[in-house]
């Protein structure tokens, strides 16, 4: 190729003699190629043919019964598709009346996830993911992060997301409140998901734990589980089990948040084996209130009022001492314990426990009352003793030995900074919202969060509530056992 060389004159177009300059490098632009038409209509069949066969299969229950009863409409006419359909319906309510439980996992539940994934969740996902600030727009285009699954339960939804690459699940914690407006729940929290880079959203519809508990029925000598006593429910209706072997419970909240009721539900459902003398509960009273009604079925009480010099610390020092014993007794025997009735479960019950260790006058018995409760509590796991303490102020001041109970309960405290004291950092963060439940006694008496083993997220639950009466009933069961031990 030749290249002239000449000067610029006036009136030249600088950018077309620029071109001519034969020291720019060279510029390629890429080819363009025209698609034959039928090429472009083959791809696009081939596409909606994907996604059609992709869509049927994703749906394959709905499309199958709606293409059957389609067909059995087109091939014997309308009349049999109404006795078909209304046969079907009132299998249905056969099925919902005999079993019910079946008949709400098998098919209401799905039909329910269904419809609220497709009413609420799909039809809301973009304009309030958008809003929220949950999006990313790159380059002109718009990620979203994908809703892959809906579980819907009696009383909220559990919603599987895809986060978007690079995401966290704090992005999330933060608009809890703006997803909670947007799909119409009352409260949203965010869960870990099956694998990382996926969340579950907890989208609670209604309050389950809004009412109160009657006192669960008595159960079995032969279905008390020391590992799991049933003494209330979580919120997603299952039952709330707590342990007491191998581990010390710490129930803290503020005066009138229920206290009592997880104590008593917790000495209701150890009833049989109370009885049954396999268990032994000592109990400490320094209020004189809590426990007093029902202290015909403790081994051991001590309050205040019996001997102010120290009958409260003084059974703690025993109990010790016992632990001790046994503890020797047990050395290099066995590792896991099975009670006996020569070695009794023995749950120490302490209400108020910062009684004992930071409000009692006299500063000798605090430190008496303080090391035999870091006695029990460290070394009375594996023998067979268990402490359970109520406290009202969670502060770190008023009980050291917070971090010796190893399971611990936060029902309504009156700030939020106890709630991470309570059940650990992180905890309110992760939706243990103690210090917003309800000071109404109807409402959040009993109501708590607790951390269980399996998941790292705190647990909404509610302790049922034995009245005056059901105590006086479970001392009255007792009684005759009671007799035989006096005479014994
Ligand atoms: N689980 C529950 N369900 C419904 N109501 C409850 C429940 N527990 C307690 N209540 C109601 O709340 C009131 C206060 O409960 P409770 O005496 O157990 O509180 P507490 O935490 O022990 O308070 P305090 O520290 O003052 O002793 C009870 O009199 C009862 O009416
Ligand atoms: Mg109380």
């Amino acid at each position: 190729m030749a290249w002239e060389f000449r000067k610029l004159r006036p009136g030249d177009n600088v950018a077309v003699e620029a071109q001519r300059d034969p020291f720019a490098p060279p510029k390629w632009a890429p080819p363009v190629w025209h698609m034959p038409e039928g090429l472009v209509l083959i791809v696009n069949a081939v596409r909606v043919l994907v996604r059609t066969v992709a869509f049927l299969a994703r749906h394959i229950v709905p499309v199958t019964v709606l293409s059957g009863l389609g067909w059995l409409g087109y091939r014997f006419g309308w009349p049999v598709l109404a006795v078909v359909l209304a046969l079907v319906l009132q299998g249905l309510s056969v099925w919902a009346l005999v079993d019910n439980p079946s008949f709400v996992r098998w098919v209401a539940r799905p039909a329910q996830s269904r419809w609220r994934l497709i009413a609420v969740y799909r039809r809301h996902w973009q304009p309030v993911l958008v809003t929220a600030g949950l999006t990313k727009v790159h380059k002109g285009r718009e990620y979203l992060p994908s809703l892959v699954r809906v579980r819907s339960g009696a009383t909220s939804d559990r919603v599987l997301v895809k986060m978007l690459k690079g995401q966290a699940p704090e992005a999330w914690e933060r608009v809890a409140v703006n997803l909670a407006h947007g799909f119409g729940a009352t409260l949203v929290r965010v869960r870990d998901g099956d694998r990382p880079g996926r969340i579950w959203l907890e989208f609670v519809r209604r309050d389950a734990l809004a009412v109160p508990i009657p006192a669960l029925p008595v159960p079995d000598p032969s279905e008390v589980d020391l590992s799991g006593l049933e003494i209330g429910r979580a919120e997603d209706g299952s039952p709330w089990r707590l342990r007491l072997l191998g581990t010390h419970v710490l129930i803290a909240g503020a005066t009138g948040a229920g206290k009592g009721s997880v104590i008593w539900s917790t000495i209701r459902a150890l009833l049989p084996l109370l009885l049954g003398g396999l268990v032994e509960v000592w109990a400490i009273d320094p209020k004189r209130m809590e426990l007093s009604f029902g202290r015909a079925l403790f081994e051991r009480y001590g309050r205040y009022s019996d001997d102010p010099k120290g009958g409260m610390v003084e059974l703690l020092e025993a109990a010790a001492e016992d632990m001790n014993a046994r503890a020797e007794r047990f050395a290099g025997v066995t590792r896991s314990f099975t009670p006996s009735h020569e070695h009794p479960f023995r749950v120490i019950v302490v209400d108020e426990l910062a009684f004992l260790t930071a409000y009692c006058p006299d500063r000798d018995l605090r430190k008496r009352a303080e090391s035999a409760l870091a006695v029990l509590t460290s070394q009375g796991r594996s023998v067979g003793y268990c402490v359970i303490g109520a406290q009202q102020d969670a502060r770190k001041e008023v009980n050291n030995l917070r971090n010796l109970f190893p399971d611990r309960i936060a029902l309504r405290l009156d700030e939020d900074e106890q709630v991470d004291m309570v059940l650990g950092d992180g905890a309110r963060d992760r939706g243990a919202l103690a210090d917003q439940i309800s000071s109404v006694p109807e409402i959040g008496a009993g109501v708590g969060f607790v951390r269980l083993e399996t998941t790292p997220d705190p647990v909404r639950v509610r302790a049922a509530y034995v009245s005056d009466d059901d105590i006086r009933d479970m001392v009255a069961l007792g009684l005759p056992d009671l007799d035989i031990k006096g005479a014994a």
